[in-house]
């Protein structure tokens, strides 16, 4: 086994926050959750937060003036104002709260992409994109007949930059990329790609799905002009999720989705838009689930981002380390720090899915397939990998118990 880094987080106290972490998966088998870039788990103060709205609070936001619904509408706007302070927004008009970053692309989409695309326009994707920042794209070019150019990658490492610079031009309206590849774990370079995309007169969408849970984050100093990210991956519950977007530019565009609480005025002509964020939040939200990421924010604030983003490249270099020692077995994307403690592999004369198998019979809670990245595998040539994720609650000994249990399932095979 690698030497051990020195530990940067007390991981100890953070795993006595959740409560799941603790349970076995079968009786004897204790959890090795590695499945963080699926999702993360919850602490006590979140899944606590969400039990308080239910039991004292709950009531509809905007709409009632008795004191549960003046509460409710409190906690749902501080959350608001959590988010905003959280990546380094000065407003909370720029804080829409949507179901999931999928949601937020597609917002973007259909309100800026259908008001701004034209015949022949193009769109910068890579190849390394999420379903979810790729899909909606499509749609959009394939109504307006706008072109997808797409940044190739280098390797099997991360973005060919160079390549990037030579697809922007002057007919380039929209570059949108991740922050952090889902499979790779490469962190793109995001203030430069935004920084190349404005000179070339793009606007730019961050896919922020895999960064904003693992890593301090400032819109302004990225200067991005939209960005999205999902509260499940960042220890907030599920249903929330977060489209940030600079005010001139939410401003222009057009309501997404129509109904109450995103109008001002209605008549039977005709409706009048509410201001932001609210013009784009129509219907009843999920009150609950926003206040539970106020209470992530909350919690991964009091550790510092700064602090776990350092504790997860010590962990990926340990794990990248001890993985690399099992013959036959290959991570994709670059080492640390360049990347996060994301970690797909291959193994020789095994199934990705075999592997994932096996390993939950050690109660290791790992992703096999191609992860909602089907081009990225195709530009690789391999049909699936096995991804094993880790987030500031996990260990060097789950890294460990992760390098035996493959070993073991190696030896099962009669590989490596
Ligand atoms: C990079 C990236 N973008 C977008 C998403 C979509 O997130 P959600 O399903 O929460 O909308 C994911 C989910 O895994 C992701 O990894």
């Amino acid at each position: 086994m690698p030497s051990r880094p020195t530990e940067l987080l007390n991981v100890a106290a953070i795993r006595a926050d959740f409560p799941l972490l603790g349970h076995e998966v079968y009786p004897g088998v204790p959890l090795v959750y590695l499945d963080n870039a699926a999702t993360s788990q919850k602490p006590l103060a979140v899944i606590d937060a969400v039990n308080h709205y239910y039991r004292r609070v709950n009531a509809n936001i905007h709409r009632g003036i008795h004191a549960l619904a003046e509460r409710a509408t409190e906690g749902y706007e501080n959350a608001r104002r959590k988010v905003a302070r959280f990546i380094g927004s000065g407003s909370t008009r720029e804080i829409i709260f949507v179901r999931n970053a999928t949601e937020g692309v597609n917002l973007v989409a259909q309100s800026w992409g259908r008001a701004n695309i034209e015949p022949g326009d193009e769109i910068i994707l890579t190849e390394m994109e999420h379903h979810s920042n790729l899909v909606p794209w499509q749609l959009l070019a394939h109504e307006k007949k706008a072109i997808i150019r797409y940044v190739p990658l280098d390797g099997d490492r991360c973005l060919d930059t160079g390549q990037y610079d030579a697809l922007l031009s002057g007919r380039t309206k929209l570059v949108a990329f991740t922050g952090m590849s889902n499979v790779l774990g490469s962190i793109s370079p995001v203030k430069e790609m935004v920084a190349k995309a404005h000179a070339a007169g793009a606007v730019a969408l961050v896919d922020a799905a895999q960064s904003v849970p693992h890593m301090p984050t400032n819109v302004v100093d990225l200067d991005v002009d939209f960005m999205v990210f999902s509260g499940h991956k960042m220890c907030g519950p599920t249903g929330i999720g977060v489209l940030y977007g600079k005010e001139a530019l939410l401003e222009a565009m057009p309501p997404f989705l129509a109904g109450g609480d995103m109008i001002r005025r209605v008549t039977l002509e005709g409706a009048d838009w509410n201001d932001l964020p609210w013009k784009f939040e129509a219907g009843t939200p999920n009150t609950a689930a926003a206040i539970g990421l106020g209470a992530a924010i909350d919690y991964l604030g009091a550790i510092g981002m700064d602090r776990i983003e350092a504790h997860e490249h010590a962990i990926a270099d340990y794990a990248l380390e001890a993985l690399g020692e099992l013959r036959g077995l290959r991570t994709l994307g670059p080492p640390a720090p360049q990347r996060g403690a994301t970690i797909a592999f291959t193994i020789e004369g095994m199934h990705p899915h075999d592997v994932a198998e096996l390993l939950n019979r050690d109660g290791i809670a790992v992703r096999a397939g191609h992860h909602c990245a089907m081009p990225l595998h195709q530009a690789l040539g391999i049909v699936a990998t096995t991804r094993a994720s880790f987030y500031l609650y996990n260990s060097t000994d789950e890294v460990d118990a992760l390098a035996t249990a493959l070993h073991k399932a190696q030896k099962l095979f009669r590989v490596g």
